[in-house]
């Protein structure tokens, strides 16, 4: 009896150190660590994260929350490594090494551009993302996201946003905010700041990496490098 409880002891120590001593690109080959993995960061996810991200990993469009299960990433392009970096020191979360490039300005407030002009962006945003539009509004919008607005500085000349910014697509196969006009408004009148909070110091570094593990594998569930026979009942 001691001695199996011993030897079960003994088995999740060495599952932790490979979890955590691993090159995050090597865990994903193999089934027991990222079993480990799973059960651990799933009663965590829930009880640290969904209150933001969803218990469905679909994000929260009131806080500003992404889905964390589709391929559209602020930050990175949603391997382990990165997922981890946003997990240990945050967004905007004050931590010294927090991604914290650069913010959504507020373009009404400062007056960098009039009503009608963010009423124009909105409507040009709307035509990105493929939903109803003043199609005539749409078009100065066009030039203001090119000039007067500066949108294209941060998200990029064809709208598809800037992973080293942290600066969304905007072309609507994922949004932050939502893409109603009331949103849209909100995000170009007043600015976004959205954070994440920093995990490192909070959690242990076993954990965050077993978080990491966990968003990989629910984000690439459709994708054939994710050992699909793996995957656990779905999210806490
Ligand atoms: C207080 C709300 C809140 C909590 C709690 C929270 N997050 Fe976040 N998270 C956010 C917001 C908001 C963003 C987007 C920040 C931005 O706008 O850049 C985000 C972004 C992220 C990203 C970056 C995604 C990308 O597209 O690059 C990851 C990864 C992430 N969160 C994981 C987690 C994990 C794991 C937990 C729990 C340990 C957690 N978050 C807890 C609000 C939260
Ligand atoms: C200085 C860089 C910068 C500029 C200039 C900028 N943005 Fe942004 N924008 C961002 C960042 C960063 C975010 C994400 C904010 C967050 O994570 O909370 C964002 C968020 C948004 C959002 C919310 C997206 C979502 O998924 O809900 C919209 C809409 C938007 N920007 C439109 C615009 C428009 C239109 C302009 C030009 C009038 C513009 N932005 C100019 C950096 C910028």
């Amino acid at each position: 009896m001691l001695a199996a409880g011993l030897g079960y002891c003994l088995h999740v120590r060495s599952l932790e150190a490979a979890l955590v001593h691993n090159w995050p690109d090597e865990l994903t080959r193999d089934p027991a660590i990222i079993h480990f993995a799973m059960s651990m960061a799933r009663p965590l996810y829930a009880e640290h994260c969904s209150s933001c991200h969803g218990r469905d990993l679909r994000g929260n469009h009131n806080v500003g929350a992404p889905d964390l299960t589709d391929s559209v990433w602020l930050y990175g392009d949603g391997d382990i490594g990165d997922l981890e970096a946003s997990i240990r020191y945050g967004i905007r979360s004050g931590h010294p090494k927090a991604h914290n490039v650069t913010d959504m300005p507020a373009e009404g407030r400062s007056h960098q551009l009039s009503a009608a002009e963010i009423h124009a962006v909105i409507e040009y945003v709307l035509a990105l993302s493929r939903e109803p539009h003043d199609a005539a509004a749409a078009e100065r919008g066009h030039k203001l996201f090119y000039d007067k607005g500066n949108c294209y500085d941060c998200h990029a000349n064809d709208a598809k946003g800037n992973t080293d910014y942290g600066a969304p697509s905007l072309l609507g196969a994922d949004s932050l905010y939502g893409r109603d006009r009331r949103m849209l408004y909100e995000s170009v009148y007043s600015g976004r700041h959205g954070m994440c909070p920093a995990w490192a110091g909070k959690l242990a570094p076993v954990q965050i990496r077993a978080l990491a593990v966990f968003l990989y594998i629910e984000s690439h569930a459709d994708s054939s490098d994710a050992p699909r026979r793996l995957l656990p009942e779905k999210a806490p």
